[in-house]
């Protein structure tokens, strides 16, 4: 077996890995919110607090989730934020909607429940908007009610609803998916409607930062330059980006593993292409950062839509999530590392039960999934300075590039790296370099006998991290991968 030699230049760091980039994403579609954050009362054995459930929130805590997007995704674009304010028994009922499903909405998670979640979590709230079926008044009155501190009638109302102290939302999303069913706009009509939107909502709160929706290239293209001498008003962009050409769940080919893993990779190149087309429509004037907020892994099984559809019926969007899923999303973290100066933000889609979720629930169970472990180890840049990397001399993959790729992080003494064998069969011998001063590495591994294994309520921990070994080797730190692999080592340094 050759060595791969993985090099680290600790003295050029790239930017920030800004905490933003590791959020999240809870949406009222399928048993997210209600069943995986709030269970069920009629369910014996679910300890709660604030009606969520105190193992998700114990997890979820210890992720941790530095951001939360909430209520949605399509969901948003029907929400009326009064629907989900005062005393949980005098709650509207209404027809909750997203991605095709319909159900009834008791809206007991409402804006103070979904403001303690993010205190407990110790995450910041990222609330987005209703454009689709409403107006600025309404986007408007919600900030006004969650951010005032004056005695305005909404003002009032917050606190006499429990929150003497303003909530301080900082980030808001104008719409979801607004070409699509936030509207089915074209991005011109969407850019105007913004316009509207977005300078009543900076009356309200001048601190607040507005996020406009993007798309594909040619939209995002079109909704900057419909901005025009307005551009002010945007601080972030929008985009979405879900995996979909991975095949099946889990009975996938050997061809479709790295398919996924290459579709994960291109995210980077679609955040490097929302750049150039930010540069260009600010003429490099104002800066707008990219809010990534939904990514992940979209399975077939899960979607009525786009390639190899094959939908459990009835839909949920829930879908197995094994070792290749937590491989792929190492593979996006990387790529978000590299663009940390212009990556804003990013959220998992979504955070319990449905799509890549780190959690599952089933009734009284709950389980962690290994995209659950491998952000759990990513934990160690997240506000670190990220390095440029070097990797040499691994076994190249069937269709060629190196089976080795890395990332690696600086924070107060120590640096952090995550190094991913992509190759399906081959292990690998690592070595790393480029750290001066390292008094002593720790690591941990997260592999599985096969790519397609994951946990479940029967097995909670068959795919669980480890300890790895890491030994000094010289002034470097050489250790070894098994196949189909991912591991971090932490160097402390004096
Ligand atoms: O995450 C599921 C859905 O995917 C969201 O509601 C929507 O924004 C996207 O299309």
């Amino acid at each position: 077996m050759s060595l791969t030699t993985v090099t680290i230049d600790t003295e050029h760091p790239i930017g920030t890995i800004n905490p933003r980039v590791y959020g999240h994403f809870a949406e009222h579609l399928g048993r997210c919110c209600y069943d995986g954050l709030r269970p069920d009362a009629a369910w014996p054995n679910v300890p709660t607090q604030m009606g969520f459930r105190t193992d998700v929130l114990e997890a979820l805590r210890a992720l941790p989730v530095t951001m939360l997007r909430w209520p949605g995704g399509c969901y948003a674009d029907h929400y009326h934020w009064r629907d989900g304010i005062g005393a949980p028994e005098q709650r509207t009922r209404t027809l909750g909607m997203s991605c095709g499903l319909q159900v009834e909405d008791d809206n007991a998670l409402g804006t103070h429940e979904f403001m303690w979640l993010c205190n407990y979590l110790g995450a910041e709230p990222y609330l987005a908007g209703n454009v689709g079926s409403s107006t600025p008044q309404e986007l408007c009155d919600w900030m006004e009610y969650c951010n005032t501190p004056l005695n305005t009638t909404l003002g009032a109302q917050r606190r006499a609803n429990g929150a003497a102290t303003p909530f301080g939302v900082k980030l808001w999303g104008v719409g979801n998916e607004n070409w699509g069913c936030g509207g089915e706009f074209d991005a011109v009509s969407y850019a105007h409607e913004y316009r509207r939107f977005a300078s009543n909502l900076r009356h309200v709160d001048a601190t607040a930062e507005l996020i406009l929706c993007g798309h594909t290239d040619e939209w995002n293209a079109k909704v900057l330059g419909a901005m025009g001498p307005q551009m002010h008003l945007v601080d972030h962009l929008s985009i979405h980006r879900y995996w979909i050409e991975g095949g099946p769940e889990t009975a996938f080919a050997e061809g479709a593993y790295y398919h996924l893993l290459d579709e994960a990779e291109a995210t980077e190149a679609f955040i490097q292409r929302t750049t150039a087309i930010i540069d260009d429509a600010t003429g490099g004037k104002r800066r707008i950062g990219i809010a990534l907020d939904e990514w992940g892994v979209w399975h077939p099984e899960a979607r009525p839509w786009g390639p190899d559809a094959n939908p459990r019926m009835p839909i949920t969007y829930e879908q197995a999530n094994t070792l290749r899923d937590a491989l792929a999303a190492a593979v996006a973290l990387e790529g978000f590392h590299r663009q940390c100066n212009v990556l804003a933000l990013a959220n998992l889609a979504q955070i319990v039960n449905v799509l890549q979720a780190p959690v599952m629930t089933e009734q009284a169970q709950m389980w962690l999934t290994p995209t659950y472990h491998v952000l759990r180890m990513h934990t160690v840049h997240i506000g670190a300075q990220a390095l440029p990397v070097v990797v040499d001399g691994a076994a190249s993959l069937p269709a060629g590039g190196s089976g080795v790729s890395a990332t690696a992080s600086a924070q107060g003494n120590g640096v952090a790296v995550t190094v991913i064998n992509r190759h399906l069969s081959a292990s690998a011998e690592v070595a790393i370099a480029g750290i001066a001063g390292g008094v002593g590495a720790t690591g941990t591994l997260l592999t599985a006998g096969n790519l397609a294994d994951g946990n479940s309520a029967a097995a909670p921990d068959a795919v669980a991290p480890a300890a790895l070994a890491v030994h000094a080797d010289g002034g470097n730190w050489r250790f070894q991968m098994p196949a189909h692999s991912v591991a971090t080592i932490v160097i402390g340094r004096t």
